[in-house]
């Protein structure tokens, strides 16, 4: 199995860094492929904590080579400060990547995305306020700077000037706001920052196919989930980039002939963190237990997510959407306490069931769900290491997601730990 794929499958923070760190062992390359810093991925390792931003979650190996794909897009002193960070805590940072082909986040893009949902007001979209989507949207307008151009300091600033006449008119008559001098962001970006990022810059495309030529098992992490996807997300309450599966492909150069496995990554409820559709949302004290048990606040913003039962229909869109091999089951230990768990199967509206989403968004927004209710287990599931050590009515859960889905649950969280996985076979 030279190419894996782990995918988020519902709205973001499933534990797809746990998985990768867990994964990686097996690995010689970790690749994320797209998003930023909007991405908070964390790992769990002999009681330490590190939250992940931009740096692929295999870097506390040693035998791992983590790379920053073309499709990222990429703050340099976001992630020279993350490599800081890492780097006091011991971990070893040299081996890390970063593609020539990313683009840039510029200080523009950061108060273009505060400005934006600032002036949207109750209809924000509720950003991480990273500069996500207007370093994406530039991208696509062709006006982006990637992170070759910090290697040459001619091309940057020509490119700068082109670019921030245009920002500044938009800072200064749209917004209101005192423009930004080109001379500032040299400073930081050429005399600051790239000197230390310029080790890392390289042809990343050419690296993940040296190792999938060398027969390496190479894993690509998603950011994100598969329904914040700008495509297939639930728009426009999504992010500005492909978090599915094949997004790995453009993300990171590879043909799609070359994933031969996806692990979608599910938690055993659902969160969502900013604005946007949810259909099995409570906002009860059930969803109050959810929250508190399962720690649902982000890892860099510190939003509380908003919680919910686990919602099949959107499980079964983001096995067609990502063609999932597998799934791996995270943080069932949050659903200890309850005496019953329930299950969305379905979705009613106007008088119609749907086993799959609705595409029309007016009918999306209008969906009742249809729950099944399950018995829960009342019992501390969190020192589990295998299968027989879940009570029946976990593994019943399990197996009925499993069967709802039509996809295998290999992997079932039961703690933030890195070891803290039962091996499934449902
Ligand atoms: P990611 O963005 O998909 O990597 O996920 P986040 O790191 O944002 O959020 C997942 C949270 O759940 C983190 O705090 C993890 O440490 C934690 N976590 C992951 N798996 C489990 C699990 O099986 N049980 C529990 N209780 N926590 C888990
Ligand atoms: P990980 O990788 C959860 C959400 C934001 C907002 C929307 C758009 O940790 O799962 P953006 O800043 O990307 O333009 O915001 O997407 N969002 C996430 N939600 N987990 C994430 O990442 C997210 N990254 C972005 O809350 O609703
Ligand atoms: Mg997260």
């Amino acid at each position: 199995m030279p190419a894996t794929v782990v995918v988020g499958t519902q709205w973001g923070d499933e534990g797809k860094g746990k998985l990768t760190d867990l994964l990686a062992r097996e690995m010689e390359l970790v690749v994320r492929y797209q998003g930023g810093h909007n991405a908070g991925h964390t790992l769990v390792v002999d009681g330490e904590t590190f939250a992940l931003q931009l740096v692929p979650s295999g870097i506390l190996y040693h035998h791992i080579t983590p790379v920053i794909g073309n499709g990222v897009v990429v703050d340099p002193k976001v992630l020279l400060e993350e490599v800081d960070v890492l780097q006091t805590k011991g971990v070893d940072t040299s081996r890390l990547l970063v593609s020539g082909n990313a683009h840039l986040i510029m200080p523009y893009h950061h108060e273009l995305d505060q400005l934006a949902e600032r002036y949207l007001g109750r209809n924000k979209l509720g950003t991480t306020k990273r500069g996500i989507g207007p370093a994406y949207a530039d991208k696509s307008s062709r006006i982006g700077l990637r992170v070759q151009d910090l290697l040459d300091e001619k091309i940057f600033r020509q490119k700068l000037d082109v670019v921030l006449k245009e920002k500044n008119q938009l800072l200064a008559k749209v917004y209101n706001r005192l423009p930004l001098a080109a001379d500032d962001i040299c400073d930081l970006y050429l005399g600051e920052l790239a000197p230390r990022l310029s080790p890392m810059v390289a042809d990343t495309v050419g690296v993940v196919h040296d190792a999938l030529e060398r027969g390496a098992h190479v894993l690509f992490e998603g950011a994100q989930a598969t329904f914040l996807d700008l495509d297939h997300g639930t728009y426009p309450f999504v992010t500005s980039s492909n978090p599915v599966a094949g997004g790995a492909a453009t993300g990171a150069g590879i043909g799609p002939r070359f994933i031969d496995e996806v692990i979608g990554i599910a938690k055993a409820y659902v969160t969502r963190v900013g604005s946007g559709p949810f259909p099995t949302e409570l906002t009860d004290a059930t969803g109050d237990v959810l929250v508190e048990r399962g720690r649902e606040y982000g890892v860099n913003t510190g939003r509380r997510r908003r919680p919910g039962w686990f919602d099949a229909v959107m499980m079964r869109q983001a096995v067609r959407l990502n063609s999932l091999s597998e799934v791996a089951l995270t943080k069932l230990d949050v659903l200890d306490t309850f005496e019953t768990v329930k299950v969305c199967v379905a979705y009613e509206a106007n008088g119609e069931r749907f086993v799959h989403p609705p595409y029309h968004q007016s009918v999306f927004h209008q969906v009742t769900p249809v729950y099944e209710e399950l018995p829960g287990w009342q019992t501390d599931i969190s020192g589990a290491t295998e299968l027989a050590d879940l009570p029946e009515a976990a593994r019943a859960y399990v197996h009925f997601l499993a069967e709802q889905i039509g996809v295998p649950v290999r992997l079932v969280g039961v703690g933030p730990g890195r070891e803290q996985f039962v091996r499934f076979a449902a």
